[in-house]
């Protein structure tokens, strides 16, 4: 009876020290989610004023060009912190942004979930991964819905000069004929965290 007993604690302590390690992680998980959160919402906010700006003084021609420079510039900035931060797509306007698999697989996820009526504001994905050095990854991705400011440039109507300059910069570009609502694509977020650190 007594073995019983030792033997049902040790069981029982087990499950303990492994529920303590499980919240932890998803401790250190949801602390990593709040970072790439705030720097996407960063990201969002800054690109989209200056983008709105560029439109203001230079029109949505002009504007092209702030595009394309404003949101590596940005990207850099967020790089230094050692996160890694950009934007990625299924219908994709520059190709250096296509999306890696697990991108891949997490923006088929967004768009059924759209498909259910889920509101694209609510809609994110993270998780660790394992690194081969024993150390890990944190990956991050929130969803980017089509608002009014976009439509001037991934809509179903653009002017003829700002088909003409897209097509001009961007030969295979897919990202036109959006609608307001629509998934354009996510903010996609990478940290790698050192063995030693964790
Ligand atoms: C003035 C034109 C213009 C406007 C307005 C505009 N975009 Fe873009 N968009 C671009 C260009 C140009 C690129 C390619 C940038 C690059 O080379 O990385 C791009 C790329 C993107 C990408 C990266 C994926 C890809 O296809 O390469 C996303 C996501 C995106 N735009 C979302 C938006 C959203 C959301 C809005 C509205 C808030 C918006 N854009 C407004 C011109 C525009």
């Amino acid at each position: 009876m007594r073995m019983v007993i030792i033997m049902g604690l040790l069981v029982l302590i087990g499950f303990v020290i492994v529920a303590i390690g499980y919240s932890a992680e998803q401790a250190a998980l949801r602390a990593e989610a709040t970072e790439a959160r705030a720097a996407s919402q960063i990201f969002a906010k800054t690109l989209k004023t200056q983008l709105v700006a560029a439109i203001k003084t230079d029109g949505p021609v002009g504007a092209i060009s702030v595009c394309q420079q404003i949101a590596p510039a940005i990207s850099a900035q967020y790089s230094t912190h050692g996160l890694h931060i950009g934007r990625t797509a299924l219908k994709l306007r520059n190709p250096a942004n296509a999306p890696d698999a697990w991108e891949r697989s997490v923006l088929e996820g967004f768009v059924a979930a759209m498909a259910k009526g889920v509101d694209p504001a609510a809609l994110e994905r993270y998780a660790f991964f394992s690194n081969k050095n024993g150390g890990k990854t944190f990956r991050y991705m929130k969803a980017i819905s089509v608002g009014q400011s976009c439509l001037a440039c991934h809509g179903r109507n653009l002017a003829p000069a700002v088909q003409d300059s897209i097509r001009q910069n961007y030969p295979e570009d897919q990202a036109t004929g959006f609608a307001l609502g629509d998934l354009r694509g996510a903010f996609t977020v990478q940290k790698k965290i050192a063995a030693s650190s964790r």
